[in-house]
């Protein structure tokens, strides 16, 4: 599973149910990302799309406690539904048989389903905006950096897109794994 998300340098994602920057550039890279998949989505961010509906062209899949369970849209072949856990997720995903998996925030779906992520691709935006109320947990430890643009500029806002993947073990310490050779013979009695 992947998220796409789109970050301040402080993790900032969202002010008052909103996004916090307008770029067009980036959108059309959203769109890229997630056409024809599957968007996972928290009921906030749905209510922040466009007259609160779901996307066109992707599938959506809707967390909500408050939202009655099940499809609720339908077009061109694509469906949104509701569902009121993170397990219903993936039981939704079997059962309808749906694409690829893309979570799309916001915080709270974010944090519910970044263990679950191997890959984020990232908007980084070289800026800090003022009165953030949402953001993209802590993940540096976990991923690291596997490529990022050059610095891009639209309507006064720079920013990057970078893709980061899930650390293996084979990160771990070359010699964390090696036997400590002589310490029964050295330390015990
Ligand atoms: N920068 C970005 O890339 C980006 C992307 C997406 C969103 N955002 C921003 O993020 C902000 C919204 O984030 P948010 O954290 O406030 O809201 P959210 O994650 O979009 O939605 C929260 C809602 O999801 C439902 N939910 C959460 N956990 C659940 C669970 N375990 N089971 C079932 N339902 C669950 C609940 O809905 P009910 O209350 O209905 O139960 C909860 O109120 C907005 O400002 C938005 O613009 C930014």
């Amino acid at each position: 599973m992947k998220a796409i998300v789109v970050v301040d340098r402080k993790l900032a994602i969202g002010r008052s149910g909103g996004l916090l920057f307008r770029i067009p550039s980036d959108l059309q890279h959203f769109r890229r990302e997630t056409l024809g998949r599957t968007c996972i989505m928290g009921r906030k961010t749905l209510e922040s799309m466009p007259k609160g509906q779901p996307l066109p062209g992707r599938n959506t899949i809707v967390l909500s406690k408050s939202m009655p369970e099940g499809v609720f849209w339908e077009k061109d072949g694509f469906i949104a539904l509701a569902v009121g856990s993170r397990e219903a997720v993936y039981r939704a995903l079997a059962e309808f048989a749906l694409p690829e998996a893309v979570v799309c925030g916001g915080a709270q779906i974010y944090r519910l389903f970044l263990p679950d992520c191997d890959e984020l691709i990232v908007t980084e935006v070289e800026d800090e905006a003022d009165g953030a109320d949402a953001f993209f947990p802590y993940f540096q430890g976990e991923f690291e950096l596997r490529e990022k643009t050059e610095s891009v500029e639209e309507n006064g806002i720079r920013y990057k897109i970078a893709r980061y993947q899930r650390k293996t073990d084979e990160t771990e310490p070359a010699d964390g794994g090696e036997p400590q050779a002589g310490s029964a013979e050295d330390g015990e009695p």
